[in-house]
């Protein structure tokens, strides 16, 4: 399985940056065998189009960092699945723990959100993981599994390549503090176990992410263990130096 690498800005960069950000990815990759690895940028709506005129061409893909439930209506400032693919975009990060916390998105709307993002032929990158005090309780592996089971219940996964899960401690995330290759393995190697229960035929084939406070320096470590097969990645993305380091690392 090919290592994958997704970038998340969030609330970071503007449309007009894009295009000078784009090449210093390129400059940045240079000594780095896309071959090997694939890498998304997944961008605020606005940098979308812009972003994806910038990566034509270039082997990067282009992701959404959330996207409505709702195919279409009366919902005023949402963007639909269907309006995300009509700019180019790949992949859809859907529940990620900042708007579940910041936004009180539930299970039943990230569940939503799944549906919608395969709907449309895009690929979900769902996000799932603990809080501090979850781990602390000894429940970090049944919060997270439970969470994923509710995110994929009744839905139908065609091939391998239509879901990517992404295993992201909230503790980890923009804290600095990573976690540990083992724990990474472990929660990843459950999550991959839940799948299997979930969608045993293409389980294995499942990219699972680890993301939170992952840099050049532990990236490596991370991406050696058998059920991490790369990374979501937010602080360090932002630079493009830090994130062909992480690249280098796959
Ligand atoms: P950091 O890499 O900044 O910890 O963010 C991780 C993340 O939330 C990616 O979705």
């Amino acid at each position: 399985m090919k290592p994958f690498i997704a970038a998340n800005w969030k609330l970071h960069k503007l449309p007009s940056e894009m295009d000078a950000w784009v090449k210093a990815l390129h400059t940045a990759l240079a000594g780095v065998d896309l071959e090997r690895l694939e890498l998304a940028l997944c961008a605020p709506y606005t940098h979308l189009p812009a972003l994806h005129e910038a990566l034509r061409g270039g082997g990067v893909k282009l992701g959404a960092q959330d996207v409505s439930a709702h195919d279409q209506g009366a919902y005023t400032g949402e963007v639909s699945a269907a309006m995300l693919k009509d700019v180019g975009v790949h992949y859809v990060i859907v529940g990620h723990s900042e708007r579940r916390e910041y936004h009180r998105e539930d299970d039943a709307l990230v569940h939503a959100k799944v549906e919608a993002v395969l709907g449309s032929g895009l690929v979900p990158i769902l996000c799932v993981g603990e809080k501090l005090g979850e781990r602390e309780a000894g429940q970090a592996e049944a919060v997270t599994l439970q969470q994923l089971e509710a995110a994929l219940a009744g839905l139908t996964i065609k091939t391998a390549d239509g879901l990517v899960v992404a295993y992201e401690p909230v503790w980890a995330i923009g804290t600095g503090k990573t976690a540990t290759d083992s724990d990474a393995q472990a929660m990843c190697g459950s999550v991959r176990g839940k799948l299997r229960e979930l969608m045993p035929d293409l389980a294995d084939d499942v990219r699972v992410l680890y993301g939170g406070s992952m840099k050049g320096d532990n990236a490596g470590g991370l991406l050696a263990q058998p059920d991490v097969n790369g990374g979501l990645v937010g602080s360090a993305s932002l630079d493009a130096a830090s994130l062909a380091e992480i690249a280098a690392a796959c």
